[in-house]
Formats: C-alpha cells, structure tokens, sequence
C-alpha cells in the first residue's frame, strides 16, 4: 500500500490537476473531497463566497480511505476569500485526530496562502512538513519548480521515517 495519500477539494478542477500530478510523483493514493451541494457556476460562486466568509460548516461525503494507514497526508485547498475552503475546512475536523505527518497546498489567483497555511495548520493541530502556494500568475516552469521542492520535503519526511522504523 502507498505510504502517501493526496487528498483535496475542487470547485473548477486547478487544485485537483495538481493534486493529481503530486500523487503521480509520490507514488501516493489521491482522493477528492466531494460534497451533496452543486458548486457550479455563479450560484455555486456566491454559495463558496459565503462558507467561506461566514465560516460555515459544511456537509462532505464520507472518505474511502482511512488516515491513520498513512506516514504522510498531502491536503490541497483553493483559497477562497483569503481563506480555507469550505469542504477542506470539514474533512480536516473530521479527520484531525488520526492525521499522521501532514503537507499541504493550496491554489490561489492571487494571494491568501499564508492565512490558509495558519489556519490548516491549526485545524489539523500540526506543523506540516512542507508546504506549497501555487499562484495563477507562475508560469509553467515556476510552477514546477515549486512542486519539485515540496516532493522533494515529502520524500525526506519519508526516508527519516523509514530510517526510524529500521533502527527500531
Ligand atoms: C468563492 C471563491 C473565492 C476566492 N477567493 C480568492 C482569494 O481570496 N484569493 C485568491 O487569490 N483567489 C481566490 N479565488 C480563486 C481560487 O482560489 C483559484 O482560482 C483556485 O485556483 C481555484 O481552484 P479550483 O479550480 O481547484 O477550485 C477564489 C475562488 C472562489 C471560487
């Protein structure tokens, strides 16, 4: 079994590509947070807009997958009114308790990762291992750039815990 899991929410696909790319590079299972309501179209905006803003709790699907049979949990958002998104708010409180090491990244148009850093960090009540902004602006290259430096802190995180389990 993968020793890594990738999960993250979508409204418009950007953070699912690059959740799906990381997964492909880590090796790591992928799952997407889905959710009963429509997010589509303005409607949908105006709907995401608002959990965001007023901090509304939200219902998500059940995950597939269990937490606690990973070394290492990667959790992608989009960044919603400088904020956490929603459905990514949920799954964290739902699955705080039996997070192992964690990483996390977020998409964003412009700006309010570091807010959305904080407040995963605080939902998920730990530092993650590496962390990682993308911004629609990068181009292609820079974007790479930057995820082969957070797969690069994950697979660290990786061999420190296959040393440890080797010298138990
Ligand atoms: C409701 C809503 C609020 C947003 N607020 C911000 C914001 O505060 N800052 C920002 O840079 N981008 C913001 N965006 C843009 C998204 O973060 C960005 O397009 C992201 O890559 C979308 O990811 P997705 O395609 O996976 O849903 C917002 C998008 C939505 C839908």
């Amino acid at each position: 079994m993968s020793k890594v899991l990738v999960v993250c929410f979508s409204r418009s696909g950007t953070t699912r590509a690059i959740g799906a790319a990381l997964a492909e590079r880590l090796h790591a299972d992928f799952e997407v947070i889905t959710e009963p309501v429509d997010r589509s179209g303005p409607l949908g905006y105006l709907r995401s807009l608002a959990d965001a803003v007023f901090t509304r709790s939200v219902h998500i699907e059940e995950s597939r997958r269990d937490v606690a049979n990973y070394d290492v949990v990667v959790v992608g958002t989009p960044v919603w009114a400088g904020t956490i998104s929603a459905p990514v708010r949920a799954w964290l409180a739902i699955h705080r308790r039996k997070l192992p090491h964690v990483a996390f990244f977020c998409t964003q148009q412009m700006r309010g990762d570091a807010k959305v850093f904080r407040e995963m960090t605080k939902l998920a009540g730990k530092q993650p291992v590496a962390r990682c902004a993308l911004t629609a602006r990068l181009d292609a290259q820079a974007k790479q750039r930057f995820i082969e430096i957070f797969v690069d802190r994950i697979e660290r995180t990786l061999a420190r815990i296959d040393n440890l389990e080797w010298a138990v």
